[in-house]
């Protein structure tokens, strides 16, 4: 049987214990961990001058991780400038946040061929690769050229922006050529999926020969709708394993009663971080009733720190907190409290136990993993509420969430007094119906049915 080899720009630690933030490096390895494999990226360091050779391999359990160092130069060009600077603001709709320079671009361009040259040496003939997110989308370009004819799948965790969007960037139509040159291409949703076709169909001269098959640049590629998932059950059992339990039970002393009102995000501008501390600040202004009994925590480790973007957001969401907690907080009670860490995973899924209400609203996402992880660490006796942003690619599943628009602070407003307020049959109905759908687009069912579809 031929093996899995699965490639992203970011590999987590295999070793347990150690934090992951960031949906890919979670799901992946979740995914991996059940039926083995290879993963194959850049090991976070940057290695001086030039590019480091695969390492050895290091396994734990049945994953073998292979990983490569970046030079200073294309850690800028590749990483920092096209992938984050370029791509990443484009893929989310912030063309605003988005710089270019070709440079940049040919970087990208040229670590992708460093990935399929280090692959070369370490893929059998009959292996199947799996590319995951934006940083890849020349890979299937490049193993071509290293001379590999593998099948070779692509999964793109962000959303994929309407055409007229994607056009911006200038390295638009090489980037699709790119895409085309892979066998699947996988997004979370339908719309991610069909603004893709959209834009072969109608700026690539392609056309669509059905069942998600395109033809374009004389070869077909595969398109299908793969929503990434959790595991439901695992979530459970980690929060309830008592030496998980060690900061919840902290937390639940310090709130000494009062509701908790919970987010998780990486520090990032996609998250719609300052306009849900605006939203906070609106409810405690206008449900007064309120103040003293509600508590908001955001946990938001820093993330891609060495980019300008990131540098502002941080210093914003720093000053806001300040003025708000200055403006409201009383002797016995601050209604905010933000922390720029990361817990590991069996450590936050208690917290998300503890909060009555998840609040994820991001300003576009791909999937959002936190919002799936808070209704999975529910109690079904008696759950929290989620509230959840229409523009994050898991309010296709979770419609039984409380679906705001995270522009519209009094909505959000609205939306926190409601789901505090919600009595415990409705918010059993809710989470149930949520908890049904994530059953059927499990972890498990997201690799099986990206894997089936790549070996087909
Ligand atoms: P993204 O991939 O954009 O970061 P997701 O919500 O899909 O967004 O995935 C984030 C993942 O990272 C989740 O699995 C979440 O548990 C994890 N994560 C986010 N913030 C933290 C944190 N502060 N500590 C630990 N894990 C975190
Ligand atoms: O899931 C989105 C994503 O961009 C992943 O591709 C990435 O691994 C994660 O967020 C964290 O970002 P980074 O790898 O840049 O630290």
């Amino acid at each position: 049987m031929s093996r899995l080899v699965v490639v992203s720009n970011r590999v987590a630690p295999i070793t347990e214990g150690e934090p992951t933030a960031g949906g890919l490096a979670v799901g992946v390895l979740d995914a991996l961990k059940q039926q083995g494999g290879i993963w194959f990226g850049w090991s976070g360091e940057i290695t001086g001058d030039v590019a480091s050779t695969a390492n050895p391999g290091q396994t734990v359990g049945r994953i073998t991780v292979f990983t490569v160092g970046l030079s200073r130069r294309d850690y800028d060009e590749f990483y920092r400038g096209f992938a984050n600077g370029s791509l990443w603001p484009t893929l989310h709709y912030q063309i605003g946040n988005a710089r270019f320079d070709w440079k940049e671009f040919f970087g990208y361009r040229r670590v992708n061929a460093l990935f399929a040259r280090s692959l070369a040496a370490l893929v059998r003939p009959d292996d199947m690769i799996w590319a995951h997110d934006y940083h890849l989308f020349c890979l299937a370009e490049a193993l071509q050229e290293a001379g590999l004819t593998n099948r070779a799948g692509l999964f793109l965790h962000t959303p994929f922006p309407a055409p007229a969007v994607f056009m911006t960037n200038p390295a638009h139509a090489e980037l699709i050529r790119a895409m085309c040159r892979f066998d699947l291409l996988g997004f979370q949703t339908e719309p991610d999926r069909s603004a893709f076709a959209d834009y072969v169909l109608r700026e690539a001269g392609g056309t669509a020969l059905g069942d998600g098959r395109l033809h374009a640049f004389g070869r077909t590629v595969k398109t299908g709708v793969y929503p990434i998932g959790v595991h439901v059950d695992k979530a459970r059992g980690e929060e309830e394993a008592p030496a998980n339990r060690r900061y919840a039970s902290r937390l639940r002393a310090s709130l000494a009663g009062r509701k908790l009102i919970l987010s998780v995000d990486r520090l990032d501008y996609s998250k719609g971080l300052p306009q849900r501390f605006a939203a906070f600040e609106r409810f405690i202004e206008e449900f007064t009733a309120r103040q003293g009994s509600v508590v908001f925590m955001q946990i938001a480790p820093p993330s891609r720190s060495d980019i300008q973007t990131y540098r502002e957001i941080r210093h914003e969401l720093e000053a806001e907190a300040g003025r708000i907690n200055g403006r409201f907080a009383e002797v016995d009670w601050v209604p905010l409290r933000y922390l720029n860490r990361s817990f590991t995973r069996n450590v936050l899924m208690p917290l998300y136990a503890e909060a009555q209400l998840g609040l994820v609203t991001p300003l576009r996402d791909g999937m959002n993993l936190v919002a799936k992880e808070y209704v999975a660490a529910q109690d079904p006796a008696d759950p929290g509420v989620l509230v959840l942003s229409q523009f994050a690619g898991a309010a296709r599943e979770l419609d039984a969430a409380l679906i705001v628009n995270p522009f519209d602070e009094a909505g959000v407003a609205a939306a926190l007094d409601r789901g505090l307020a919600m009595q415990l049959a409705e918010r059993r109905e809710r989470h149930a119906a949520m908890l049904q759908v994530m059953r059927r687009n499990s972890l498990d069912a997201w690799r099986d049915r990206f894997e089936a579809d790549l070996r087909a």
